[in-house]
């Protein structure tokens, strides 16, 4: 097989869009700490006010989701979409506000779940959208000059890219990654880190959200989709170490593939030195690595979480941002030599992995894309956004400590994670513990439901009730603001 690069190209300087990485030994304590007492949610007759502002002010929404629950299964197709007590249905969105059918006004903490790192629906990309709609409709299928732009664009900020292949989305993106990584290796292993994300293909649903899950998940996944698939522990250098020896006596380990700020978006953070680790020991074992940054590619800074621990990996799987909240949010870039395996069109007869998608790099979401990405760069959209976080974070720290709540809150730039109920952080870490946390997990993930609806309820927009995006249109004034509501919510615990 053919050797994983190892000779670094010069590092593209990005700005500091992350002022601080967490001190990890201190919030691994912490979160130890949170998950080992016993839960603190919202005091009941608190909650049932909470429950009244949605009968009292969200009546268009309410009958809008009884609707949606007719033709669409569940009555909710995103998997983000809050959904307790029922899902919000958003008229309006603007900047860091969404308006909802009822005209209730909400701080955009979701950004689409992170893509829309400028605030939502910014003008200086929805402009040029409409100018190439009036002249080529969204799609013609042959090459256009801001297909070029944004892959040039891509190729100059990424330091890890020198080639790039656009595709529909980030689960893709992953599955394309995942794909060439085994052409290029002519290996099968394929190693992610447990509790981690890369959407939903078949290979790759596997030791989701909490680690040690395995195929938990794996609902109608054939046993073989998976059977190539490991998950290692997060932030275990030496477990990784055992995998790739343990597979080189199996026909070796084709990528290695991390999140690389950590699982789930770095709900738990990787130590500052992991990345670094894991290069040094796909180097060592022939193995590619793989950085996932669907969420942290541009939100870390135009370089991504590459350009911020100056860790180069082989492959890069992008999503989100590339295209500035418009869809086509998938691409997968890496090494000239490598990438020289996805080879498109009729007429090649290159040796290829094949990948396709016949709406991928549309001319509508290449321009949406490049100006996303310029704008995002002019603006240093990701240092305002991070700093946003900063502020944010620090804020949440000073009520948790003043109102002695055992919550945790850290940052990772504009990626703002704030734990209540802990129920990502518990230890499953060998299959007796998993057991024994089923249906604690449970109860947990009950009360990040409700705190969810008790941020609603007071006009915070969050991911899911723990974690939170900020974005450029997240002025002093709006995160101030934020603060005052998160207040009067923990007032309720
Ligand atoms: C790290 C990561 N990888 C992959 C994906 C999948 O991307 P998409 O939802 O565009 O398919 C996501 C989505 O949240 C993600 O967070």
């Amino acid at each position: 097989m053919n050797q994983p690069l190892t000779t670094p190209p010069p590092l593209v300087p990005t700005p500091p869009a992350i002022s601080a990485w967490p001190d990890t030994e201190t919030l691994y304590r912490r979160f130890d700490a949170l998950v080992k007492q016993p839960m603190r949610p919202l005091r009941r007759e608190a909650l049932a006010k909470v429950m009244g502002y949605f009968d009292e002010r969200c009546q268009g929404s309410r009958r809008l989701a009884e609707e949606a629950k007719r033709f669409i299964p569940g009555g909710i197709q995103h998997n983000l979409a809050f959904n307790h007590p029922f899902p919000l249905a958003i008229a309006r969105a603007e900047g860091a506000h969404l308006t909802d059918v009822d005209g209730n006004q909400y701080i955009d903490f979701l950004q689409a779940g992170g893509p829309t790192l400028l605030g939502s629906n910014h003008p200086g990309v929805r402009d040029q959208v409409q100018r190439i709609l009036a002249e080529c409709g969204p799609v013609t299928g042959l090459l256009h000059e801001y297909e070029v732009k944004l892959a040039e664009l891509v190729c100059q900020s990424v330091p890890g890219i020198d080639q790039v292949r656009l595709l529909g989305s980030g689960t893709e993106a992953a599955m394309a990654a995942v794909r060439l990584a085994r052409a290029y290796t002519g290996r099968r292993w394929i190693i992610k880190i447990g509790g981690a994300y890369h959407g939903w293909s078949d290979q790759l649903v596997y030791g989701m959200r909490l680690p040690g899950t395995g195929r938990m998940e794996a609902l109608g996944i054939p046993r073989g989709a998976t059977a190539h698939t490991q998950e290692s522990p997060p932030n275990d250098l030496e477990a990784l170490r055992r995998r790739l020896q343990f597979n080189r006596l199996r026909g070796g380990t084709a990528a290695v593939l991390v999140e690389p700020f950590g699982p789930e978006s770095g709900t738990r953070p990787v130590h500052p030195h992991f990345n670094r680790e894991v290069r040094k020991l796909c180097d060592e074992f022939g193995a590619l690595l793989i950085f996932d940054e669907v969420v942290t590619g541009f939100r870390a800074g135009m370089g991504g979480a590459q350009g911020y621990f100056k860790v180069l990996p082989d492959l890069t799987v992008l999503g989100k941002c590339l295209t500035g909240g418009y869809p086509m949010a998938g691409a997968l870039g890496g090494k000239a030599e490598v990438m020289q395996l996805l080879v498109g069109g009729i007429g090649t007869s290159s040796k290829r992995a094949f990948v396709g998608g016949t709406l991928s790099a549309n001319p509508l979401c290449c321009v949406a894309g490049y100006y996303a990405l310029k704008e995002i760069q002019r603006l240093d959209a990701a240092g305002q956004a991070g700093r946003a976080g900063d502020r944010l974070r620090q804020g949440l720290e000073e009520i948790i400590q003043r109102r002695n709540l055992p919550y945790v809150a850290y940052n990772l730039g504009s990626i703002v994670h704030l734990q209540t109920s802990g129920v990502l952080l518990l230890d499953t870490g060998n299959p007796l513990k998993l057991l024994r946390v089923r249906n604690e997990a449970k109860a947990r993930k009950h009360m990040m439901e409700e705190m969810g609806a008790a941020y609603t309820a007071h006009g915070l927009i969050t991911l899911a009730g723990s974690r939170i995006y900020t974005s450029l249109a997240d002025t002093d004034a709006v995160i101030d603001d934020a603060l005052e509501r998160f207040d009067r919510v923990f007032q309720l615990v």
